[in-house]
């Protein structure tokens, strides 16, 4: 019996990269392990959109290196974005790695057991939307589902657009077949994927792909990420507004408050253009949550500007965001233009930013103590034995202590009793 084991950093692109990398291994015979101990072949699913990730990375690196000295035949592969923006330096850098395999090329797995050792496999890859991999996936209520690959918009900090490639959609119909599948399965929700859905183009638009998705009988919830604030269309408001089982919530990612610094980092908006958007859809959709992302620090950004994205934070009053320090990555723009920031400002500006979030995220669950929610159960809550956890429709983590019997996939109803910061408290009703 061959085993594998996959190690995944990084986004929900490389969750669901792993998954499709299972799939693959399982039907080629393999099964999984808990440990690199145990494996045959170890994939490292590799992310390098800041330093710390890829800094991460290698440090897991080194520590297996022991063990393919001590057991040759084990195989080595590195994947992901590392894997496409590193190529062959990172079987100089570890000669024990046997294969580099970047995202666009997840498919030669298949023939991993007889690849000659250091094998790198990164070539742009047109034909990705054709190959359907299946998925060995983790849930089994919950679904992630790439609707496009790569990216084209080359914000001048971040690196996607090197490591995965052009932009390319998925044909519509191979999508709406993947989700009947699913739903024959039993998956109750869906996620689709891409680092800029608002663009999705094939023989439909990304909202008329939510209309054919929202037909699909016994899928429950729709969801999409992320969401370009350049591209959000009227008809994307709608979507959301009119179609019953895509929820109420949207990631749009601001970056920064200041359209100096916008411009800066090729948004193709400003926080005009952006808050006209948020105004939209809160008006269109008013119990719709916003989360988004924030970088403090990017070069060139001034107390003035910092501000500008303190001000935002509160005009906006996001539900959450996921905030960043910037930090230069090889090849982009940002990472060579004047004025990069020494950390210790960009580390305070971003516990401000973080500080300020808190108190509104905590103000935000707090005004939905005695809502009734609509729960989608994922499983059980891990700390407290007993206990229910699922989300509601604008993604809140609930916790349900409760005598009665529900199930991962059933959809409750509840009655909202306490909340905290991070998540909500609830009873069935
Ligand atoms: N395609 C998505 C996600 C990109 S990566 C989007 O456009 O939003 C997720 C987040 O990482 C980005 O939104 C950005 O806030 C952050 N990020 C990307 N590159 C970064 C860098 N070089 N430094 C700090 N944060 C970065
Ligand atoms: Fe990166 Fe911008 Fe593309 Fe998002 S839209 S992946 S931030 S280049
Ligand atoms: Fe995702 Fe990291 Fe690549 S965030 S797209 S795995 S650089």
């Amino acid at each position: 019996m061959k085993r594998y084991y996959i190690e995944t950093f990084g986004c929900q692109m490389n969750v669901h990269d792993s998954e499709k990398m299972a799939g693959i291994l399982k039907l080629e015979g393999y099964t999984e392990t808990d440990s690199a101990k145990n494996a045959d072949i170890v994939i490292f699913n590799t992310c390098s959109i800041r330093q710390k990730a890829e800094q991460k990375f290698f440090s897991e690196l080194g520590r297996i290196k022991a063990l393919k000295k001590r057991r040759p035949d084990l195989k080595i592969a590195v994947a992901g974005c590392i894997a496409q923006q590193e190529g062959s330096k990172i079987i100089e850098r570890a000669s024990y790695v046997d294969y580099v395999v970047g995202p666009q090329n997840i498919h030669i797995l298949r023939d991993i057991a007889t690849s000659e050792a250091g094998s790198i496999y990164t070539e742009d890859n047109p034909h990705i939307t054709d190959v359907d991999i299946p998925a060995d996936r983790r849930d089994n209520v919950r679904a992630w589902v790439n609707i496009m690959y790569g990216c084209n918009n080359f914000c001048s900090y971040c690196i996607v657009p090197y490591t995965r490639g052009r932009e390319r959609s998925r044909a519509s119909q191979s999508i709406i077949n993947e989700i009947k599948d699913l739903a024959e399965k039993g998956y109750k929700e869906v996620t689709l994927l891409g680092q800029n859905v608002n663009s999705y183009k094939s023989n439909v638009d990304f909202p008329g792909l939510l209309k054919e998705i929202n037909k699909i009988e016994g899928i429950k919830r729709i969801r999409f990420v992320t969401s370009h604030p350049k591209d959000i269309s009227d008809e994307l408001i709608y979507a959301i507004r009119d179609l019953d089982k895509v929820c109420e919530h949207i990631h749009l990612p601001l970056q920064s408050g200041s359209s100096k610094i916008l411009a800066l980092m090729n948004r193709k908006y400003t926080y005009d253009d952006y808050m006209k958007k948020i105004e939209q859809l809160k008006r269109e959709i008013p119990e719709i949550a916003i989360t988004s992302d924030i970088i403090a620090g990017f070069p060139q950004e001034t107390d003035e500007d910092h501000n500008h994205t303190i001000k935002a934070l509160k005009e906006v009053e996001f539900d959450s965001i996921f905030a960043f320090k910037f930090s230069p990555r090889p090849g982009t723009k940002a990472s060579t233009i004047d004025g990069q920031l020494p950390d210790d400002i960009k580390s305070v500006r971003l516990s401000e930013i973080l500080e300020l979030q808190n108190t509104i995220t905590e103000r935000k669950n707090k005004e939905l103590k005695g809502t009734i929610q609509e729960v989608l159960i994922e499983g059980v809550d891990e700390k407290s034995t007993g206990k229910f956890s699922g989300r509601t429709r604008t993604n809140k983590i609930v916790n349900i202590p409760s005598e009665d019997n529900a199930e991962p996939g059933d959809i409750i109803t509840v009655k909202i009793t306490r909340a905290r910061r991070h998540s909500l408290e609830g009873e069935i009703v």
